[in-house]
């Protein structure tokens, strides 16, 4: 069969590496982007900008998501069709315990989300889908990020439909169900790996702690730094594979 293109990622085969860092917004791929060597952009339509390029020799693609599971699944999808089968996700996310501040590293152990949303019900119906990450390339992420002076913690993270649905009790809620934190995409991209037999992982840093009093967001350029240290924690475990 011949290939014409793909509906979102106009990349041609060839044009994304079997590992990927995936990041809901397209400034953070500039950003991560410049870990890389021999770089070029192989997709900017719809704003999902993919950069491919070598870290130590090894060909990576860091890929924008976009915002919430429907969107980052078919980023997942396509990028699957174009190659790849290695992706982390390194985002931010909400702290849900009042000892967690913003800065701090969550490593995701498992995703919950509500039942049938996520995308996952149109997936799997009446199903609760397999949202783990891959045990081993999470294990090795947290050697790396420990080796790379990363302090991190980690738990299951809750992955929400609705950012701005998040009640005052929401935290209370869920923290005693026992996720540490929440975010929007975990859930979907681990069940696809299962389904699609790729490994993946999600690292992700607090952006806002929300049964603090006063909720603050730290602001793109206050969480760089400490983005760019994941991603060389989590393309040095590439470079290792
Ligand atoms: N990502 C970062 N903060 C979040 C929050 N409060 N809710 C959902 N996703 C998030």
């Amino acid at each position: 069969m011949s290939f014409r293109e793909l509906p979102h990622i106009k990349a041609r085969p060839g044009d994304i590496a079997k590992n990927v860092i995936a990041v809901g917004d397209p400034g953070r791929v500039d950003l991560l982007s410049q870990l890389l060597e021999e770089k070029r952009v192989v997709n900017e339509h719809r704003g999902l900008k993919v950069v491919t390029g070598t870290y130590k020799g090894v060909k990576v693609s860091i890929a924008t998501h976009g915002i919430g599971c429907p969107s980052a699944m078919i980023v997942f999808e396509e990028l699957g069709i174009l190659g790849a089968r290695r992706f982390v996700r390194v985002g931010t996310t909400g702290g849900l315990r009042r000892d967690i501040r913003v800065g701090d590293v969550v490593v995701a152990t498992g995703a919950g989300y509500t039942q049938g949303g996520c995308g996952l019900g149109q997936y799997m119906p009446g199903i609760c889908g397999a949202t783990s990450p891959h045990s081993v390339l999470t294990a090795r992420i947290m050697e790396s990020l420990s080796r790379n002076g990363v302090k991190f913690l980690a738990g299951p993270v809750y992955s929400s439909d609705a950012f701005y649905a998040e009640d005052p009790s929401f935290a209370e809620r869920m923290s005693h169900l026992g996720f540490v934190a929440v975010e929007m995409e975990a859930a979907g991209l681990f069940a696809l790996g299962w389904m699609r037999g790729w490994e993946t992982a999600a690292v992700l840093v607090v952006s806002d702690v929300l049964p603090s009093e006063e909720k603050v967001f730290l602001t793109t350029a206050e969480l760089a730094d400490k983005f760019t240290s994941v991603a060389r924690a989590v393309l040095d475990v590439f470079s290792e594979l």
